[in-house]
């Protein structure tokens, strides 16, 4: 789908966004091998979440979904059966990622795959570390989607996390559920932590001393009623085009604000965003609260060292910002990027030049100039949700009409995008 995009004088208003992505796959996939029935409230309306309800729903797990609640039965650690054929986890890697971690211990084979996108990404992170407890997993070239998985009995293990990535943590951490003896991962850059507080919601033996996360198996886990914070990753496309239109302000209602996501707020305050946040408040564990932002000059920066990988799902959005600050952006090892839905350095870099902005990318990062003025222009989703939405947000601020191809691929993680960005339009 081509989505024609106008300039946008003002942005105004109050928004409530759909549940956080994250969150959503975890309550998702840790109740459906709880005992008894949960009820997730605010689910994401994301495919990527629909792809883990189909992936659980192949295997046995009884699930409806009324809107945005989502019912799981769930059928206990041991209650999953064998799908009657491959596993489909789209464009998800969340989904094959931290699926792989259950399936990996079940008495049974299964096979996961995904959409092209998702065959290009390495799953080597994943099958070192399951390997290691037991595992038996076959995939393309030693490193790619399908994964064919062979269940068997696993054992604990004590690994350090060698690229900072949560997903790897949640596959092991889910593996280590049914493992014999503890699990324990080592950080030593922090990811994202729903896993942690998710498991204890969830009434798992789980112990976190600073960077070391413990996991005790537990012959069960139980059932819950619980709460989804709205995405301040999707919240993230609107804090950026309100910092860029001239006169806007726009309050976004009920985020989450955990602090190992948090960081694009501080980010954004370090570069003179005028933000306020306010109503915390905790739902299971995770902090929540209104975040209002005023557009506001902003001075550009360097991103780089454990705040890229905090903010990584950010960093499309932020090289837009980049783009409008005063001293420009620079984003410094930022590797993970070129293994995303697209290779986001190239994509990010590719649109940008297409609107006039003279970006330049290397290997782990990539550096935009700022001042710089966005002419209208035909730009690319490239397949990625992130870059779509990060160009329609560039597109607010440009001379002049622009389009973008492909542009449907918003809602691998918000389908209610462009239709929430024309509300807040004030013009
Ligand atoms: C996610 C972790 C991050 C992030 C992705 C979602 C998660 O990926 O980029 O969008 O829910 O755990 P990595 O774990 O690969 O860094």
């Amino acid at each position: 789908m081509d989505k024609i995009i106008f300039p946008a004088q003002r942005l105004a208003g109050v928004v409530r966004l759909p549940g956080d992505k994250s969150i959503s796959h975890r309550y998702a996939m840790l109740a459906a091998i709880a005992e008894g029935v949960s009820r997730l409230e605010n689910f994401s309306t994301g495919a990527d979440c629909g792809s883990t309800l189909a992936c659980l729903r192949e295997m046995g797990v009884p699930i409806a979904s009324d809107n945005v609640t989502v019912s799981i039965t769930g059928v206990g650690l041991n209650g999953l059966q064998a799908a009657a054929r491959s596993l489909d986890a789209g464009n998800s890697g969340s989904t094959i990622r931290m699926l792989s971690g259950i399936l990996a211990a079940q008495p049974f084979q299964s096979e996961i795959s995904g959409d092209a996108s998702l065959k290009r990404r390495p799953m080597g992170r994943i099958l070192d570390p399951l390997t290691k407890m037991g595992a038996n997993i076959e995939a393309r070239d030693g490193n790619f989607p399908p994964l064919r998985i062979r269940g068997a009995p696993l054992r604990g293990i004590d690994y350090q996390l060698p690229v900072p990535s949560a997903q790897v943590k949640t596959a092991i951490l889910l593996a280590g559920l049914y493992a014999q003896g503890p699990t324990t991962v080592r950080e030593s850059v922090p990811t994202r932590d729903h896993t942690e507080i998710a498991l204890r919601e969830f009434g798992a033996g789980i112990q976190v001393q600073g960077q070391c996360i413990r996991l005790e198996p537990r012959p069960a886990l139980r059932a819950g009623s619980f709460f989804v914070p709205s995405d301040l990753s999707s919240a993230a496309f609107f804090l950026v085009a309100a910092l860029l239109i001239p006169g806007s302000d726009v309050v976004i209602k009920g985020v989450g604000l955990n602090r190992t996501r948090s960081t694009l707020l501080d980010v954004l305050l370090s570069m003179g965003a005028e933000l306020a946040i306010s109503q915390v408040r905790h739902c299971h564990g995770e902090p929540i609260g209104d975040v209002a932002v005023r557009s506001s000059p902003i001075r550009g920066g360097v991103i780089q060292g454990a705040t890229t990988a905090a903010v990584i799902d950010e960093i499309p959005v932020l090289a837009v910002l980049g783009a409008s600050s005063e001293n420009g952006l620079v984003i410094e090892n930022a590797a993970e990027l070129r293994v995303k839905e697209s290779d986001r350095i190239a994509t990010v870099v590719d649109n940008l030049q297409r609107m006039g902005v003279k970006a330049r990318a290397w290997q782990d990062g990539l550096e935009i100039p700022g001042k710089s003025r966005f002419h209208a222009a035909e730009m690319d989703s490239f397949g990625d949700h992130r870059i779509a939405m990060a160009f329609a947000v560039a597109a607010l601020a440009a001379d002049g009409p622009s389009v973008i191809h492909r542009a449907e691929a918003a809602s691998v993680s918000f389908p209610e995008f462009y239709q929430m960005l024309d509300t807040l339009r004030a013009d």
